[in-house]
């Protein structure tokens, strides 16, 4: 009886387990993740690429190897900026099995607090401290026949490693790979030498920069770069496809592909964080406090930050859940679709802006070390 009792139990578990929708396992996985302990690591090498974008290795003082990751994943940088610690993700740009130093490419963001930080202070010999490499954006070898890799500007440094990862494969197992990068400014394009060099020599691998300004010297691509060119050139719609680029050029290019027939299994994206642009200007209440406009400020979660509000981010864009607050009174517009699992009543600040007078409180999180 105990032991039938036992199995209902752990059956019941597993279906609960398996109703979750993948939005809460990531939430989950998240929250564990960014409680391990992280790396102190120095810059061992600079390269600027660009003035608002460069290259950083990051290595470990003595020498010794790093823990080994997916492509794809990323870790999250710490650094005190202005008085204030502040966290944001940074995909790894390399990829090796046994890595020895991480690489990781930044742009530096007008108004951009930590990237602007970064961009000063990352120079060789400088001290960094980096989460142990997380995140759900891996790639799947798994009965991969073809992947299509699409990256809008500096969303090309989880594709980069992918490249890497593809290429250590043994010839028989290695898919065939296309990758997209769409830039403004032929300028903006990372890393395309090594792209072109490798797809000269490599008969698996295919490279298609596409600029939206380009100058009237540029033969390639111009223009912005739709599913029809993709599935042209990239392939059936059988294909693997890995999107990493601006929210809105990332939502329209997943809804074309959608359309033309991919299935949503195989379509996987990350999102570098959100930004609604600005233009709303609602009062916002929390902790006994008011803010009486927050024109200009792309989310709600940076017109909190802007007032001095300390609200913990990791993401900033709908992964992680450590923005969860409570909606008490008002409405907000959600950037991107709200995560299945989150509780009835709560919101993500990064995704979210408001449409009405919001009052808003904090949520407890379950366990003292999720109480961030
Ligand atoms: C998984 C993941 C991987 C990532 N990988 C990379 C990567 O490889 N390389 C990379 O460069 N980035 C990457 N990012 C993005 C990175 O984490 C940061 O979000 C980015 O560097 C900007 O951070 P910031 O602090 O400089 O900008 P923030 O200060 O957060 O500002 C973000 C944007 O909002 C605007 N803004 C901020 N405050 C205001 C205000 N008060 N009024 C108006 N506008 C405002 C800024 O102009 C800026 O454009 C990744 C993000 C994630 C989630
Ligand atoms: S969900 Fe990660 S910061 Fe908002």
């Amino acid at each position: 009886m105990g032991a039938a009792i036992l199995l209902a139990f752990f059956l019941a578990a597993a279906l609960a387990l398996m109703a979750m929708t993948g939005d809460g396992i990531r939430l989950l996985v998240a929250r564990r993740r960014a409680n391990r302990p992280p790396l102190r690591l120095v810059v061992t090498e600079r390269v600027d690429l660009t003035p608002d974008l460069f290259r950083v290795r990051l290595a470990r003082a003595d020498g010794r190897r790093l823990p080994r990751f997916q492509a794809g994943r990323h870790v999250a940088v710490r650094a005190q900026v202005d008085g204030r610690v502040l966290r944001r993700g940074y995909s790894l740009a390399a990829w090796s099995p046994r890595p020895r130093a991480y690489e990781l490419g930044i742009r530096r963001e007008t108004r951009g607090r930590m990237s602007s930080h970064l961009h000063a202070q990352l120079t060789p010999g400088a001290g960094v401290e980096v989460s142990p490499p997380a995140g759900a954006f891996v790639l799947d070898l798994q009965d991969a026949r073809r992947v299509v890799l699409v990256a809008g500007g500096i969303g090309i440094t989880p594709m980069r490693a992918m490249v890497h990862r593809i290429g250590c494969l043994p010839a028989r197992a290695r898919p065939r790979v296309v990758l997209f990068q769409a830039a403004r400014l032929e300028a903006d394009l990372a890393w395309a030498d090594e792209f072109r060099a490798l797809a000269e020599e490599a008969p698996w691998f295919r490279y298609y920069p596409v600029l939206s300004r380009p100058a009237a010297s540029w033969s390639g691509w111009r223009g912005r770069l739709d599913a029809k060119c993709i599935l042209a050139e990239g392939g059936s719609a059988a294909a693997d496809f890995y999107l990493c680029a601006r929210e809105e050029m990332m939502q329209v290019l997943i809804g074309q592909l959608r359309q033309a027939g991919v299935a949503p299994e195989r379509l996987h994206w990350e999102s570098f964080g959100i930004n609604a642009g600005g233009g709303w200007h609602h009062p916002v209440e929390i902790d006994g406090r008011r803010i009486a406009s927050s024109e200009g400020t792309p989310t709600l979660l940076h017109a909190l930050e802007a007032a001095g509000i300390d609200v913990t981010a990791e993401c900033r864009s709908g992964e992680c859940g450590n923005c969860r607050l409570r909606l008490e009174k008002g409405e907000v517009r959600w950037l991107r679709q709200a995560p299945a699992a989150l509780p009835a009543g709560e919101i993500l600040a990064c995704c979210c802006v408001p449409v009405r007078p919001l009052k808003l409180s904090r949520v407890r999180f379950g366990t003292e070390a999720e109480t961030r």
